[in-house]
């Protein structure tokens, strides 16, 4: 008898290795467990029929095998688990969407002005964002000693050297001018530096768009018109313009353009300050020293040039309340664009 236990207990572990299944695992334990037919169940029961002296050995060495058969099933049982786990594969699953990028605010109200432009006939150029004294002021009218210096907190580059981040957009309309006769409408977005402290409303980096039309007989009429094409195509038919007198050293006259605002519709709040009117652009008639440093014959042409603030416009369209949003980089922010 102690040899067909050993046998059975052989077998038993023998045939649980090959077992890849719960269902053929039940299978086992019936076939060993079982209470009419199991074979473990068979000598345990024939105990009985032994002497007592060999019950007890008998006993104690059937018990053992029992525990550790069912030990073995319980590692199996867990074993399979396991693998049903990882091997399975539900093909009628949705697959995991990849995480897309999309377009940055600043890069999308840029675009939308760069289309209506382009859809005025106005071309796209890029420039520099380090630029020469020269092309930063001296070409637009601004000398060394200017007061209009004071317009633009400049970053220069290295002192001395002549060197600045440029201020603003400006500095392209001297460099096209430079190369290109005229007639031409362009405009160049880019950013732009200005060593000044950040608030809600002031950064130090930030993105301009310039306009320059160049021709002969162009008028601050087509300026207007070209202006308010903009705004009602961005912000609605219904928003209403007013262009008052302005400074810049290169326009004369200089604009600044306001719009009504579009968060009270006039009624009056806190981001139109209480005037009804949002200030959105600079502009003006391109001054006779620019076209004169651009070498331009005298009196021959006549244009217009502007230059707005992009994240301005993104900060109205989006209503967004605080510039400094825009570099932060924040997903929660990024995320409803
Ligand atoms: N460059 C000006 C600035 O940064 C904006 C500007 C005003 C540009 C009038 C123009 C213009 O072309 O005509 O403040």
């Amino acid at each position: 008898m102690i040899e067909s236990l050993k046998q059975l207990r052989e077998q038993a572990v023998k045939e649980l290795g090959t077992i890849s299944d719960l269902a053929l695992l039940d299978e086992f334990v019936v076939k060993y467990f079982g209470r009419k037919q199991g074979k473990l169940t068979f000598v345990l029961r024939s105990l009985k029929n032994l002497d007592e002296r060999q019950r007890k050995i008998m006993g104690t060495d059937a018990n053992e095998v029992k525990i550790e058969i069912w030990h073995l099933i319980d590692e199996r049982r867990q074993a399979i688990k396991k693998m049903g786990k990882k091997e399975f594969i539900d093909l009628t699953i949705d697959g995991a969407k990849p995480e897309l990028g999309h377009l940055h605010p600043i890069t999308k109200i840029r675009q939308e002005i760069e289309n209506i432009f382009k859809s005025m006939g106005f071309a796209v150029m890029l420039g520099p964002e380090i630029e020469s004294d020269y092309y930063n002021f001296e070409a637009l009218n601004i000398p060394k000693d200017h007061p209009a210096r004071d317009m633009f907190d400049t970053f220069y580059i290295k002192d001395g050297d002549n060197l600045v981040l440029r201020t603003h957009t400006s500095p392209m309309q001297a460099r096209i001018m430079e190369n290109h006769k005229p007639p031409f409408a362009v405009i160049i977005p880019g950013k732009t530096y200005r060593n000044e402290a950040t608030d809600a409303r002031h950064e130090h980096t930030f993105h301009q768009i310039e306009g320059l039309v160049v021709d002969e007989n162009v008028t601050l009429a087509q300026l207007k018109w070209t202006l308010e094409t903009l705004i009602k195509n961005l912000f609605g038919k219904e928003i209403k313009t007013q262009f008052r007198p302005s400074y810049f050293p290169f326009t004369e006259p200089s604009v600044e353009v306001l719009m009504s605002c579009i968060f009270c519709k006039q009624k009056g709040c806190s981001i139109c300050g209480q005037s009804g009117w949002l200030e959105v652009l600079g502009a003006g008639m391109v001054h006779p020293k620019v076209f004169e440093a651009a070498g331009y014959p005298k009196g021959k042409y006549s244009g217009f040039a502007f230059g707005l603030g992009i994240m301005r416009f993104a900060m109205l369209k989006y209503n967004i309340p605080d510039i400094r949003m825009f570099h932060q980089n924040d997903q929660r922010f990024l995320n409803q664009f």
